[in-house]
């Protein structure tokens, strides 16, 4: 793998995203994209410029840089101004929903629109100081037309985009304010890549039914050139699971994991580790764990730990409370004085800490309505004593089941409780030889396909415009 790894083209690249990673095992990350990078700008060299937290002025200054690992760290703060409709508004209330074909959580931001174009440009003029870099990698849905704003001003070398969650079929698409013009915004990158086949697939049929566009060989030629599109499913990197496993946590954290895990001695438990969002499908298996808790009473508990996220838009706050609600329901229906079938909290913790509960959980549920990928199951899987594994139940409509088929997790319909409850109840009483041979073969997977060779294969699609495409052939 390693040889795979130094194939990686000599770059020196920009990544650019809304949100960036703490760059410490010690501090919670804040979601998948954030996750996946991080190992990647340590060790390429990247720089990686994403928004920090703290919200600007609007004024465009020079972006100081910070070391992380082999590469740099650039924060860009954000006009305060435009948070609501950049990224609460046009990217968290509509695209994400709509991206994610759940039109029953949508709003259409029409107002938010123009918010998310000039936030486009502003991070676009914030690039420009870094246009002699070799390329530029831009990624997620608050960023779709970045690529044609960095062409406008003039830079000129390849610019990739990977997008992190799926992508829906046309007739989902046009819930979109101006979805034609974002479309064909994404046109402007060399190369457009999409966790699976499905995303693919249905980005192509988007293409062909709005512009007559056809896919050849993977490749779309417009006035302005090729966008060449291609799936990468991406991957997390297993070691540091192993070492996390072996290091020390702040005594603070030592503490919560322990007081947590005693809840479950001598006893089988569940974990479900999401960002508190109506994506994830938490309620449903909180739905599940009902029935099978009427079933089967006491047979196993779960420990639900779901950071809050988004706070300030309405279906956020609405899918708290479901949540909330739906769990209050089953601790005082199946709970017994010593003991409680959901133990649920909203605190974040550390990936150090997070391997620990995966290694002692029975049984992985990771339950999405639809999901780009879940790294989530990959990290359940590494991080599993390969002795006396535990076992994934995997919804079938998370990326990860393109990577996983059913000789190795359990796929699950998410929408139906009563087919996620047989899963855990098969999960949690599965013999050892079944649970490692199911675990070897998806360890196998994550550790031959690591976030690092998705990295480079990347990387390296994204150099052929390099060679392909002369810079003055761009407009
Ligand atoms: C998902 C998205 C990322 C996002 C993350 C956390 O993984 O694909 O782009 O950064 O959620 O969400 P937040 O809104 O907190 O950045």
């Amino acid at each position: 793998r390693l040889d795979r790894v130094n194939q990686q083209p000599d770059m020196k690249l920009v990544v650019i995203s809304n949100r960036g990673a703490p760059f410490d095992p010690n501090k919670p990350q804040t979601g998948g994209l954030a996750a996946a990078l991080e190992p990647v700008v340590e060790r390429s060299g990247a720089l990686w410029m994403f928004s920090s937290e703290n919200r600007g002025d609007g004024t465009e200054r020079p972006l100081p840089l910070v070391k992380a690992g082999e590469g740099y760290v650039a924060k860009l703060d954000l006009p305060a101004a435009h948070h609501r409709g950049y990224y609460r508004d046009f990217s968290n209330s509509t695209l994400w929903p709509v991206l994610h074909s759940l039109s029953d959580r949508t709003s259409r931001a029409e107002e938010g629109y123009d918010s998310y174009r000039q936030m486009n440009n502003f991070i676009a003029r914030a690039a420009f100081d870094l246009r002699d870099r070799d390329a530029f990698w831009v990624h997620d849905y608050h960023l779709l037309p970045l690529g044609g704003d960095l062409h406008n001003l003039g830079i000129e070398r390849p610019t990739g985009f990977f997008l992190h969650t799926p992508w829906p079929t046309p007739d989902m698409i046009e819930r979109v304010p101006n979805y034609r013009e974002l479309m064909k915004s994404m046109l402007e990158y060399d190369l457009l890549g999409f966790q699976t086949n499905r995303d693919l697939n249905n980005f192509l049929a988007c293409l062909r039914t709005y512009f007559g566009l056809e896919g050849k060989d993977g490749v779309v030629t417009t006035e302005r050139g090729q966008t060449r599109l291609q799936k990468f499913p991406i991957g997390i990197d297993p070691r540091p699971f192993a070492e996390y496993l072996a290091a020390e946590l702040s005594p603070a954290e030592q503490e919560k994991i322990s007081s947590l895990l005693q809840n479950f001695e001598g006893a089988k438990f569940a974990i479900g580790v999401d960002r508190l969002d109506y994506t994830k499908g938490i309620d449903k298996r909180v739905e599940a764990f009902n029935q099978l808790l009427a079933a089967e009473p006491g047979s196993i508990s779960l420990l639900q730990i779901a950071p809050s996220s988004r706070a300030d838009v309405d279906e956020y706050r609405k899918y708290k409370e479901e949540v909330e609600n739906a769990i209050n329901h089953v601790n005082a229906e199946h709970g017994k004085e010593e003991w409680k079938p959901i133990h649920y909290t909203n605190d974040p913790f550390s990936q150090a800490a997070l391997a620990r509960l995966y290694r002692a959980a029975h049984v992985g549920v990771v339950t999405p309505l639809r999901e780009g990928m879940n790294l989530v199951a990959k990290e359940y899987v590494a991080a599993q004593d390969p002795k006396d594994p535990g076992v994934l139940v995997l919804s079938k409509f998370a990326g990860a089941a393109e990577d996983f088929n059913e000789d190795e997790a359990l796929l699950i319909d998410p929408n139906h409780p009563e087919e996620i409850a047989t899963a855990i109840s098969k999960a949690a009483n599965m013999r050892l030889e079944e649970r490692v041979m199911r675990w070897r073969s998806m360890m196998d997977k994550t550790e031959s396909y690591t976030i690092h060779d998705w990295s480079a294969d990347y990387l390296r699609e994204l150099d052929k415009s390099r060679i392909t495409v002369p810079a003055n052939q761009f407009h």
